[in-house]
């Protein structure tokens, strides 16, 4: 896979077992085309010695904030300016906890501050120590900020434990670079991919004036399609009644009954790769609604209900379907409900959130995720729409890439 003749790839090694994988990726990279610079943190050095680095990358290895060295002895400067790419592979715990907080004590997080190349990071750590709400909302921060994402993977891990953590394969980090070098065509790591997505509630009607809907207010829905679009991706939106603007970029498909969103996904999905499913659909529709307003006349009023179609069960359920995301809006028992719709209903990917309390969930600004597939799971911290957007959008890239 070439990169680019050109590309200019700093890659920052930090500390952990899996910097004895950083040298394959520096081969990897240099075949792909790439000039590649290794930076490393002391801690990193613990691992590998930057000798090794200095052999595959044919470059100086460089490990120090203030050396003498470099050009008016700013060698995060100069490394800076001289970046395409920025990549931190891997990229400890600690180390996204400096970026978050911007520090700048070091080569390597004052390298990441100083420069406006696009900043990579490929996560490698104890499953515990990714999960941990710290680190994840220290990703979903840098997410938020613009920083790009990739992995980490699951399986057994180095500690002889298993669970997400584990560096990604050098190839997904070659065509997250790719994706990222100079002159690619779209940025992103869903370029070219047509994503369809519901978003929304649905309407219900029960007479001319009165509806059966719920609370959501379209706000985390619009925000992954922004975020696939920012992704490079081809959006096409299927949205119930909102009071939200029309994101720009993207084909938004009004509808306002349950009914209307199951035929207007069903008359796209065929060109859909990816299917993303954050509507509030209506799970009753009205047996009969009235054709005039419902006036007052007895103490009691019954309403016949009859259940809607699933969209989402109807998508996983072609032959050929796309990647397909649902998610889950749960009380309570949030992992085991949203592990039963996974495996229930045939999903590639269930992304569940706690709804009915204050601050997140239905209509709020904020939200928290727990994304589940067959596999694997991860928790996106508690963040704004926007930032858990990116999160959720660069976690479904990688796994609708791992799929093929
Ligand atoms: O819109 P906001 O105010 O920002 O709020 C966001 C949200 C809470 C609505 C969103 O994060 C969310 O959880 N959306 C799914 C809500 C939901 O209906 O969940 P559910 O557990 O009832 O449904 C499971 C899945 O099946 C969902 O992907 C849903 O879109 C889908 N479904 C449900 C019924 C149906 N007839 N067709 C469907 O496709």
């Amino acid at each position: 896979m070439t990169v680019s003749n050109t590309s200019h790839v700093c890659l920052i090694v930090t500390g952990g077992i899996a910097a004895y994988k950083a040298p394959d990726l520096v081969r990897r990279l240099r075949e792909a085309g790439c000039e590649v610079k290794v930076v490393m943190t002391r801690a990193a050095q613990a691992f590998v010695r930057p000798l090794t680095f200095q052999a595959v990358s044919g470059q100086p290895v460089h490990t120090d904030l203030l050396d003498p060295a470099a050009e008016a002895a700013m060698g995060h400067i100069e490394l800076a300016r001289w970046a395409d790419v920025v990549v931190v592979a891997p990229a400890s715990a600690d180390f996204l906890a400096r970026l978050t907080a911007g520090f700048a004590e070091d080569l390597a997080s004052a390298l990441c501050l100083a420069t406006t190349a696009p900043v990579l990071v490929a996560p490698a750590m104890n499953h515990r120590m990714w999960m941990h709400p710290a680190t994840q909302h220290n990703l979903s921060t840098l997410v938020s900020r613009g920083v790009h994402c990739v992995g980490p993977d699951a399986g057994a891990q180095a500690c002889g434990e298993t669970g997400p953590g584990r560096l990604v394969e050098p190839d997904q980090i070659l065509s997250a670079v790719r994706a990222l070098r100079p002159g690619a065509e779209t940025p992103g790591a869903l370029a070219g991919v047509h994503v369809l997505m519901t978003a929304g509630p649905t309407y219900e009607p029960i007479d001319p004036v009165r509806v059966l809907t719920n609370r959501s207010s379209g706000k985390m829905g619009y925000a992954v399609a922004r975020a696939a679009c920012a992704a490079g991706a081809r959006v096409t939106l299927v949205s119930g009644p909102t009071a939200l603007a029309a994101p720009e970029n993207l084909r938004v498909v009004s509808v306002v009954t349950a009914a209307e969103m199951y035929a207007a996904v069903m008359a796209e999905v065929a060109n859909a790769e990816i299917f993303i499913a954050t509507a509030a659909v209506a799970d009753y529709t009205l047996e009969a609604p009235a054709d005039h307003k419902v006036k007052k006349h007895t103490e009691t009023l019954t309403l016949t209900l009859r259940p809607t179609q699933d969209i989402l069960a109807a998508v996983a359920a072609r032959p050929m379907p796309p990647f397909t995301v649902g998610f889950a809006a749960e009380t309570q028992h949030l992992l085991e409900y949203a592990r039963a719709k996974l495996t229930g209903k045939g999903l590639d990917m269930v992304a569940a959130n706690l709804v009915g309390q204050p601050g997140t969930g239905f209509d709020a600004e904020e939200n928290e995720l727990q994304v589940v597939w067959l596999g694997g799971e991860q928790a996106l911290a508690r963040a704004p729409k926007a930032g858990l957007a990116h999160a959720l959008i660069t976690l479904i890239a990688e796994r609708y890439r791992a799929r093929g």
